[in-house]
């Protein structure tokens, strides 16, 4: 029984923190955020729209930097495939919340992008990385959050109480491991190519991108798209045991934020919605 080991100076602390759990619905909310940010990307990329006013809740907000990506038939039809999930993800979660749903906080699909990459590279691109120029350019910006949404749902696997939400977050963790899944395939298809503004090749700009993630979320969390010095492949961001990796609440925010400290910013420049932000 883990419980027994704990010392007597985590008895008052592990209280407090039990005393101030998040409830499912705090977790739900921020589940919702990200399917939010998510949902407006695929369809901003596929449509050229955000997602429907209706599903924005009363206070909603507009997405900044919503555009048409220029995409050749294979990646809108997969740009298409994942916003059907993700606007779906977001009306489920909001009939699940009811009342409780936050509203479609601010969210910025624009410029945050152009942060990120600088981020990524520790550069200025000249000219700026834009995640709806062609294909490969929003691949890499779909490879962004993906991987995100899985750690995210593993983390906040053990927060939930009730089982019937936790398996609904199971089956929703599953469908962005797919989508996790088909974008590092259409990226390792053409790992090898050199990508313009980048000035460097797939497989290296998605593991700096996957280095950048782990650097402001707690270390060792995250992979690119081979094993280290190899032409391994690596399909899913996982430990040893193929175990794929969790984040905290607070790892996830510093990622869509772009902030190490947590402050708000990056694709949520006023924060998420609810009370975990
Ligand atoms: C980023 O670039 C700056 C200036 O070019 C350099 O001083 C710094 O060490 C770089 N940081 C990393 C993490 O490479």
């Amino acid at each position: 029984m883990k419980v027994l080991s704990f010392s007597s100076s985590c008895l008052a602390f592990c209280l407090l923190a039990l005393g101030a759990r998040a409830n499912d619905a705090d977790v739900l909310n921020s589940a919702l955020n990200l399917e939010y940010l998510e949902a407006n990307f695929y369809s901003c990329a596929a449509y050229g729209e955000p997602i429907e006013q209706a599903l924005w809740g009363a206070n909603g907000k507009e997405p900044m930097g919503c555009q048409q990506a220029m995409l050749t038939p294979t990646a809108l039809a997969y740009a298409k495939a994942v916003a059907k999930d993700e606007i779906a993800h977001v009306s489920f979660l909001r009939q699940e919340l009811g009342d409780n749903a936050v509203d479609q906080p601010q969210i910025n699909i624009g410029a945050a992008f152009e942060a990120a990459a600088n981020a990524a590279l520790n550069t200025t691109l000249n000219p700026s990385f834009s995640a709806y120029g062609n294909d490969i350019l929003f691949y890499h910006a779909a490879f962004i959050f993906e991987d995100v949404g899985v750690t995210a749902y593993k983390g906040a696997a053990p927060l939930l109480e009730n089982v019937d939400t936790l398996e609904a977050a199971a089956g929703i963790l599953a469908v962005e491991a797919y989508h996790g899944g088909a974008i590092r395939s259409l990226l390792l298809e053409q790992s090898e190519q050199t990508v313009f503004p980048f000035g460097a090749q797939v497989k290296a700009i998605v593991k700096a991108i996957a280095d950048l993630r782990a650097s402001v979320s707690g270390g060792n969390n995250d992979a690119g798209l081979f094993k280290p010095d190899s032409m391994d492949y690596i399909l899913a961001p996982a430990d040893q045991n193929a175990v794929v990796h969790t984040r905290s609440t607070q790892e996830v925010l510093n990622i869509i934020y772009l902030n190490a400290d947590g402050s708000v910013g990056g694709f949520f420049p006023e924060g998420m919605n609810g009370n975990i932000n």
